[in-house]
């Protein structure tokens, strides 16, 4: 049994990584500060695993507390979640995202270095490759970013890069997600975002429950086949899984690594609208808008990289995807 730290494990990838980890007998420590996350994700670990991960209550930008933890406690490796992620609320807040994230990383990777422990799995974005290249994306494209957040990732990827070329003993996976959608099968964790939702299935979702009125399509003008918006949905679950596959492969290399954890196929706003109508049985309102500033047309992934190097392939399709986020839907209403 290996102890794994999971930063940001209250949150909505970091709570599936955590079911996968306990379910395959790790031993858990959620470290987090609950800034957009609850407690009660930790409940539903529980209650999916039958195994509770130990809570280490803690803001990563508060170094005192960072490493008195990482002093008092033997940890093998670290999965990377805790961060600010949302695209719109950076380019508003830029100096809070740019202390949060990259404050509480080297807080983060100071304190492992300082206690031996130089094993980690960071939660990276398809972001980083920005408006300049062409999909499927490589993992050995230029990487670039059009807001605060998405230079957040890559800076990170950066620092990870320069720790393991001035130390060989580290062992380094950043994985670039691509569009993280879907629940857990269960329905007791899933992703419900404080507000108004920004991206894409969340608010679909709430459109679905009836608490937002119709979703506003962002563009139709794009160079797509529908002209809506391209994107490579994976399920959470999926992804999830693509974790433990990291930590397998660091425990087994030194040196950084960069990998896509996309499915390789895009879907269209459109796309995902009509899924998410077969999935809840409603047909569901939507308009035309203008484009979203940032937006590029299409992305999705080339997935061939962890399929080589992590033996991993995403598995759901996205009915599967959106079935799973509308049944966590209708449990949240019946669980009030
Ligand atoms: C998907 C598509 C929109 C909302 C961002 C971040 C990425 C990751 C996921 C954190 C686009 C369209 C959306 C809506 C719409 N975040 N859309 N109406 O922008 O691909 O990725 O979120 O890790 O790093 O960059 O995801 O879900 O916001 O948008 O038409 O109300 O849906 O234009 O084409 P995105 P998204």
């Amino acid at each position: 049994m290996a102890h794994i730290v999971v930063t940001g494990g209250a949150g909505f990838i970091g709570s599936h990584c955590c079911v996968e980890l306990l379910k395959k007998g790790e031993q858990v420590t959620v470290l987090d500060n609950f800034c957009n996350s609850s407690p009660e994700a930790l409940d539903a670990i529980e209650k999916i695993t039958g195994v509770r991960p130990a809570l280490a209550e803690l803001d990563l930008c508060d170094e005192e507390k960072v490493n008195a933890f990482f002093a008092a406690n033997t940890v093998d490796a670290v999965v990377h979640f805790a961060g600010l992620k949302a695209v719109g609320e950076s380019c508003r807040m830029p100096l809070a995202y740019y202390h949060n994230n990259l404050t509480g990383t080297l807080n983060l990777l100071r304190a492992m270095a300082a206690n031996g422990c130089k094993t980690i799995v960071f939660s990276s974005s398809a972001t980083v490759y920005g408006m300049h290249n062409n999909a499927p994306f490589t993992e050995d494209m230029p990487t670039s970013a059009t807001n605060p957040y998405g230079w957040t990732k890559q800076m990170i990827e950066q620092m990870l890069m320069d720790t393991v070329a001035a130390d060989a003993a580290w062992s380094v996976v950043a994985l670039r997600y691509f569009n993280p959608i879907g629940a857990h099968p269960s329905g007791l964790i899933g992703e419900n975002p404080n507000g108004i939702p920004n991206n894409l299935v969340p608010y679909v979702a709430r459109v679905a429950e009836g608490t937002l009125e119709r979703l506003s399509v962002y563009g139709d003008d794009y160079d797509t086949p529908d002209g809506t918006g391209v994107r490579d949905y994976i399920h959470v679950v999926d992804l999830a899984k693509g974790h433990l596959c990291a930590l397998d492969y660091a425990a087994a290399h030194k040196g950084f690594e960069a990998i896509n954890l996309g499915t390789g196929n895009g879907a269209s706003v459109m796309d995902v609208l009509h899924a998410y109508e077969q999935a809840c049985g409603k047909t569901l309102p939507y308009v035309i808008a203008p484009r979203r500033p940032g937006d590029i047309a299409t992305s999705f992934a080339a997935p061939q990289k962890a399929k080589e190097l992590l033996h991993w392939e995403a598995q759901s399709d996205l009915l599967t995807m959106c079935r799973d986020s509308w049944n966590y839907m209708c449990r949240r209403q019946q669980n009030g």
